[in-house]
């Protein structure tokens, strides 16, 4: 995770900045991105998937200076819209390092992404195939990959697997659907298909479901060629790679997925007589989860029968993820040091629902009390990028540290945003 450092009186510094001066200079709740640590996650998967193009899938948190660093460090970028597409053009990421994604992608996500240039797009539907062709042009080449359903369960939570038929994404391979799909791309020029994707799901802790789907993968390739004599040349696995939320928990090691995938290719291509593909992969929790601490202060404390609530000044509207997935984080109280006893704690957000639950059984002293800091690791990823404007609280600002400075990314969202918006009509 963050490169945290433990200070005296209970405080903790990452990326050399101490966190409640973070919260004090720019109030709470705010995410803070470690830069050193997203760069040192970018550089560990180029290290272990060096013959492979890694995709940093943006979905899991954006900015222009996230968009930066990713292209310094030499990683390709995974769109699912027009948004983050002109977000990261807008910072300078080449638009040729770009792949877009979506399983219904609007006439502006395709527009925007001829019209900028995107190295590949990846067709989900049959329906998409024509439309694709047609916004290309009679002139015009696009290459495109194929997203296949490979049929190989795996995943996080049920609201994140993909690798089976009953969900939306992709095409299945069962069912022929992608068999299908795939001769009508090879009779269209306007496209040209350079490989096939699958991505199975989210927070995947095994290397088990990746090597069986990439399996089935390479199967269809040599069917593909056995039916249209056409060898494809690249091969996309997605992303899905798993990250601990609280210490203890399994997270997916991305050497030894490297190596896993690295032999499954050699060996199921040498038996069915076709050259290795280029390997893609489009991690995203895995490069900015660990590297976000959001932090929030403690407003109220309440003490029922067998539980003690802590609410603090943010919740579901920056991290909906435990309303959504029912996981839990392990925040910490920072700032001071308490020889209190611990207690078990539930901390809560400010939202009007009784599901606004940040964590359950927090380990937190039993002195805990308004105006207390919190801060909880492993927070970089699909927070702040699926926050919401719920109870008009405003989205908080993304903070970045680096080598002892901290510097303001994104501000916080206020309750000028929201009323400009409101035009009163
Ligand atoms: N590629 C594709 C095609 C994807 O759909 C996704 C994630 C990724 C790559 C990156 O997956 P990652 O490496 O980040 O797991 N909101 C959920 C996660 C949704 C993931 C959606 N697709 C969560 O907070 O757990």
């Amino acid at each position: 995770p963050a490169s945290t450092t433990r200070l005296p009186h209970g405080d903790l510094a990452v990326g050399g900045v101490c966190l409640t001066e973070v919260a004090e200079r720019y109030d709470t709740p705010a995410y803070v991105l470690d830069e050193g640590e997203v760069r040192t996650r970018c550089r560990t998967y180029r290290d272990a998937f060096a013959e492979a193009e890694v995709y940093y899938a943006a979905k899991a948190f954006l900015s222009r200076a996230m968009a930066r660093w990713i292209d310094e460090e030499g990683l390709g970028l995974d769109v699912c819209s027009a948004g983050e597409l002109e977000l990261a053009v807008t910072a300078g990421f080449p638009p040729e390092r770009i792949l877009l994604h979506g399983n219904a992608k609007s006439p502006r996500d395709i527009a925007g992404a001829l019209r900028l240039g995107v190295g590949r797009i990846v067709i989900d539907s049959s329906s998409e195939i024509a439309r694709l062709a047609a916004a290309v042009g009679p002139r015009g080449r696009q290459d495109v990959l194929v997203r296949v359903v490979p049929g190989v369960r795996a995943g996080g939570h049920e609201k994140i697997r993909t690798g089976t038929d009953e969900q939306k994404f992709g095409l299945s391979l069962t069912d022929g659907y992608a068999q299908h799909a795939i001769a009508r791309v090879l009779g269209q020029p306007q496209l040209r298909l350079t490989g096939l994707h699958c991505h199975i799901g989210s927070q995947i802790t095994e290397v088990k479901p990746y090597v069986a789907a990439l399996r089935r993968m390479v199967g269809l390739m040599a069917r593909i060629r056995d039916s249209h004599g056409v060898v494809l040349t690249e091969l996309d696995m997605g992303g899905g790679h798993g990250v601990a939320y609280r210490p203890g928990e399994p997270a997916l090691d991305p050497t030894a997925l490297a190596r896993a995938l690295r032999a499954e290719l050699r060996a199921g291509c040498a038996a069915a007589g076709l050259p290795v593909p280029r390997l893609l992969i489009e991690p995203g929790r895995a490069i900015a989860g660990p590297a976000g601490v959001a932090l929030y202060r403690v407003l109220a404390v309440k003490r029922t029968g067998s539980t003690t609530f802590v609410a603090v000044d943010g919740g579901m509207s920056d991290n909906p993820r435990p309303a959504l997935y029912g996981v839990r984080y392990a925040p910490r109280l920072i700032g001071r040091a308490s020889t209190a006893d611990p207690c078990r704690a539930t901390v809560v957000g400010r939202h009007c629902e009784a599901g606004d639950v940040l964590a359950a059984d927090a380990h937190l002293p039993g002195d805990v009390r308004p105006g207390d800091l919190l801060a909880v690791p492993v927070a970089g990823a699909y927070q702040l990028s699926m926050a919401s404007g719920y109870n008009m609280v405003g989205r908080p600002p993304v903070v970045a540290v680096d080598g002892g400075r901290a510097r303001l990314l994104v501000r916080r969202e206020t309750l000028e945003d929201f009323r400009s918006r409101d035009i009163g009509g």
